[in-house]
């Protein structure tokens, strides 16, 4: 026997100098739910340790990122009152416009990525304006409407946009918008592989979002389909996309590596609610050793290819990282 793995595994700094891939707190984006009020903060049952927050207890919840370290933020805003086209995101005094206005102005140095769709916004909690003929999201008319609310958040001071909901064409729309605006210097991280998942449940508690009739299969991803994940981001990126996405991440480590392989660009993943409620919901029926398995998961998204990775985890990964 010539070859021994093992014998590079027996020393603990020689495991270290061989290590492929490592995390940092830099890899993080931390995602934050705003809505109306002062001194809220509401924990979510479905996801211990994420709550949703009013504006002043957002910028204190900053403070903290940037003692662990973690200087993103992605914005979700809950709005007061929801209409069918979702007009609180296109208003300059909406909750989402006026969150960025006040976390902009609290922390200057703080990277505030913006979540970009109707959702939360429309009475019946579809990503953008219903074809009442198709009973699904009209694509062309949404387009409009969502490079309206790219230049609200801009306007706003909002540093990255990041377009979440599925619509052809929406990176196209959205950059004309913002170019046009004077905002060329805003990038645009697109879910540019999203899938319609399950696992997407816990958020929708906290964002308030389910759709009120059916689901989001006529405009997310089947989770069967892996050319056509590919083909998603590719286009995303012809359209100027400068940073692609996968979401969920957990059971999609393939397309990550998939689209990792046919493009160049930054890419992101979205560990998503459902991965974070499972892991602890198990921690806490004391099933897992929670931070190993966490570790362990963040290390497999960036082994997969994740240059950046979106966790409600990101504030436990940098206690532990800072360590
Ligand atoms: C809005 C949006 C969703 C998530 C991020 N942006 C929900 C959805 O598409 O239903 C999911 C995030 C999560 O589950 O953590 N379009
Ligand atoms: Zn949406």
């Amino acid at each position: 026997m010539f070859t021994r793995f093992r014998r590079k595994r027996i020393n603990p700094v020689l495991r270290n100098l061989l290590q492929e891939t490592h995390l940092t707190v830099n890899d993080f984006i931390y995602p934050l739910f705003i809505r109306s009020g002062e001194g809220v903060k509401n924990e979510v049952d479905s996801m211990p340790g994420v709550f949703q927050m009013s504006i002043d207890e957002a910028i204190k919840e900053c403070e903290t990122l940037k003692s662990l370290g973690i200087y993103s933020i992605l914005l979700f805003g809950i709005p007061d009152i929801k209409d069918s086209v979702g007009s609180d995101a296109m208003c300059e005094h909406g909750i989402i416009a006026s969150s960025i206005r006040a976390i902009k102005e609290a922390h200057p140095d703080m990277f505030v990525v913006t979540d970009l769709c109707f959702c939360e916004y429309t009475d019946h909690g579809h990503c953008g304006v219903l074809d009442p003929v198709l009973e699904t999201v009209d694509n062309d008319i949404t387009l409009g409407n969502l490079a309206k609310q790219a230049l609200v958040h801009a306007k706003a001071g909002a540093d990255m946009i990041a377009p979440s909901g599925m619509m052809d064409g929406m990176i196209t729309a959205i950059r004309e918008g913002l170019d046009s605006g004077g905002f060329s210097h805003i990038p645009i991280m697109s879910y540019s592989t999203k899938f319609s998942s399950a696992y997407y449940g816990p958020f929708r508690d906290v964002a308030e979002s389910s759709p009120s009739f059916g689901d989001r299969r006529s405009y997310q991803m089947n989770p069967a389909n892996r050319r056509e994940a590919i083909l998603e981001s590719l286009a995303d990126e012809t359209e100027g996309a400068d940073i692609l996405m996968v979401k969920p991440a957990l059971a999609y480590l393939d397309i990550v590596r998939d689209i990792k392989e046919n493009s160049s660009l930054p890419l992101a993943i979205y560990n998503v609610s459902g991965e974070y409620s499972m892991l602890k919901m198990a921690a806490k029926a004391g099933v897992i050793d929670y931070e190993k398995v966490m570790m362990e998961t963040m290390i497999g998204f960036k082994r997969a290819g994740a240059d950046i990775i979106i966790s409600y985890h990101a504030k436990e990964v940098a206690e532990l990282l800072n360590k």
